[in-house]
């Protein structure tokens, strides 16, 4: 490919920067600039039906300022937000903002389209990027300041004129801020907060567009911290963030433009937004949560958030999309699955409040997650996600000899259908049924009766059957198992004891039933094999298993 034909935009001559080493303590305040930003980059932009739904969403979701549209630019934008407006759809403590450049017809239908409204940000801006003054607009940098200033005033003066009672907050966006040299954006935003006259009880919002994202993210963090440390106005102005996601790295400048400095972030649930989008401020707020800080943002029904914006957008959320997308908190590889299994596990045990399992970097249940498959079996999977399965969904803890076993009968069924056959926990279930529980030929078990004499020697007698047909059988032992052992040793043959045997509830409760799994060894060829019983009785599962573990043999060895 042609490198020759681009050169990398110039970085910021600091020899000294703060920002690395600090971390986001706090959340920040939050701007959504969906029903603007996100729905002029729409394919069909939303009904007013669709932005109602959505406006009522973000506040619900705990949206303080959002962005509405551009009155003046759009009919529709502006129906909306008179149709906010009276119809006083506008929760108390919510700020709508509205855009409007800096030219005064669109200024002054900004300011009728927000008459009456209990607070409104106006949000001015203009181009200040280098390239742009040079071959859009002809700007030597005075020319550029001119139009901020002229349009400053004009608000200033409306806002002046304003007898609605509304209370204004204003925002002024240098767009391309990280396109334009930083002194000059300093220069620019100075002349507008100049006019403005922002005091700490009435700051203003100073927004540093990264309209286009031209350079590493550690660049962008220069030029925030750059404004921040030489403008005039700190203490009176919120500065405030608006990055594009082109080179893909918006999260990460919206991130470092916090850590340099930065008190407020615009951006759009899931990053819809014009080319690549803009910054995602579901990832924002869900890597703060994983941080230990709380985002002051409530994404705990993420498949409801999902829902609403594919619904009202009509663009979808991939499947891989962080903390949202269908398959993120999904492990197939074996040992991955190995280790949620492991961690989650741990964490009971310890009864952990911090959060600690691997490859799942927060807790699923956090975003409403916790009933869906984390642990998905297909070929790619192992021992451990078979087992979460097993435990998760039915309650069935193998014993390790069942999971050795079991592997290669799963692996075998997801290979069935191609290597991409998945496997649902009912499939899983029914495939150990099959090969372990339901095992009923060549004998089969009616019932049993267990009788003690004064030693405490067990005689049992059982109805069995051999192919169909039912045969009485008898023996007796130390306990009930070894009794129906050597009465079915006997009858059929092959001479066999129990090698290993666990048993345990499969559920809580007191319908709860029991699974036994049992290894009988053939004391003939030393050979091992594995079965496992149900039923709500202990002693009924334990017989079941001996019997299936013995068809098992049978199978082998006939
Ligand atoms: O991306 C941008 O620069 C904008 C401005 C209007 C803030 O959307
Ligand atoms: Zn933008």
């Amino acid at each position: 490919m042609n490198s020759k034909k681009y050169e990398a935009y110039p970085t910021v001559p600091m020899t000294e920067r703060k920002w690395p080493t600090r971390a986001i303590k706090e959340a920040p305040i939050w701007c959504s600039v969906d029903l603007r930003d996100g729905n002029q980059a729409l394919e069909v932009p939303m009904t007013l039906d669709q932005k109602v739904e959505f406006f009522e969403f973000l506040c619900e979701l705990g949206f303080k300022e959002i962005e509405i549209g551009f009155p003046a630019a759009s009919e529709t934008d502006y129906n909306f937000c008179r149709h906010l407006i009276d119809n006083d759809l506008i929760p108390d403590g919510v700020a709508i903002q509205v855009l409007t450049q800096s030219r005064p017809h669109i200024i002054e239908k900004t300011m009728e389209a927000v008459k009456g409204c209990k607070r409104a940000v106006i949000h001015l801006y203009n181009s200040t990027s280098t390239l742009q003054r040079d071959v859009v607009f002809g700007f030597e940098p005075e020319d550029c300041i001119d139009l901020a200033e002229v349009g400053a005033r004009l608000i200033k003066e409306h806002i002046s004129k304003d007898e609605s009672g509304t209370e204004f907050i204003l925002e002024y966006s240098p767009e391309s801020f990280s396109s334009t040299e930083p002194e000059f954006a300093v220069r620019i935003c100075d002349a507008v907060l100049s006019i403005w006259q922002p005091t700490e009880e009435n700051k203003v919002i100073i927004n540093l567009p990264e309209t286009v994202e031209y350079q590493t993210a550690n660049v962008f963090a220069d030029q925030v911290e750059y404004f921040c440390t030489h403008t005039k106005w700190r203490d009176k102005i919120i500065v405030s963030l608006h990055t594009h996601n082109d080179r893909g790295t918006a999260v990460a400048t919206s991130e470092f433009g916090l850590m340099a400095g930065a008190d407020r972030v615009e951006g759009t649930l899931f990053g819809n937004g014009e080319r690549t989008g803009n910054v995602d401020i579901v990832t924002l707020a869900i890597n703060m949560l994983m941080l230990g800080v709380d985002p002051k943002l409530d994404f705990s029904n993420m498949n409801r958030v999902i829902d609403v914006y594919e619904e009202c957008t009509g663009m979808k959320v991939e499947a891989r999309h962080p903390w949202a997308g269908k398959l993120v908190f999904t492990a197939f590889s074996g040992s991955h699955q190995d280790a949620i299994n492991k961690g989650r596990k741990k964490m009971e045990e310890r009864h952990s409040t911090v959060w600690a399992v691997p490859y799942l970097p927060i807790d699923p249940a956090d975003v409403g997650r916790e009933y869906e498959p984390i642990i998905r079996i297909n070929s790619q999977s192992g021992r451990g996600g078979i087992s979460y399965v097993m435990e998760k969904y039915f309650g069935v803890h193998l014993p390790k000899s069942f999971q050795r076993d079991f592997l290669p009968v799963v692996k075998a069924a997801t290979e069935e259908g191609g290597s991409e056959n998945e496997l649902l926990p009912q499939q899983i279930f029914d495939l150990f049924d099959d090969k372990y529980i339901n095992v009923l030929e060549p004998y089969g078990l009616k019932n049993f009766s267990e009788s003690q004499d004064s030693e405490q020697i067990s005689t049992v007698e059982a109805l069995i059957t051999d192919n169909g047909e039912e045969v009485a059988i008898r023996g007796t032992g130390n306990g009930l198992l070894d009794a129906f052992v050597t009465a079915f040793k006997t009858y059929t043959g092959i001479d066999f004891e129990i090698s290993d045997y666990s048993e345990h509830a499969m559920k809580s409760g007191s319908d709860s039933a029991a699974i036994t799994y049992i290894e009988i060894v053939n004391l003939e060829n030393g050979e091992t094999y594995i079965g496992a019983g149900v039923s709500s009785s202990v002693t009924k599962s334990s017989v079941r298993a001996v019997v299936c573990a013995y068809n098992r043999m049978i199978k082998v060895i006939r």
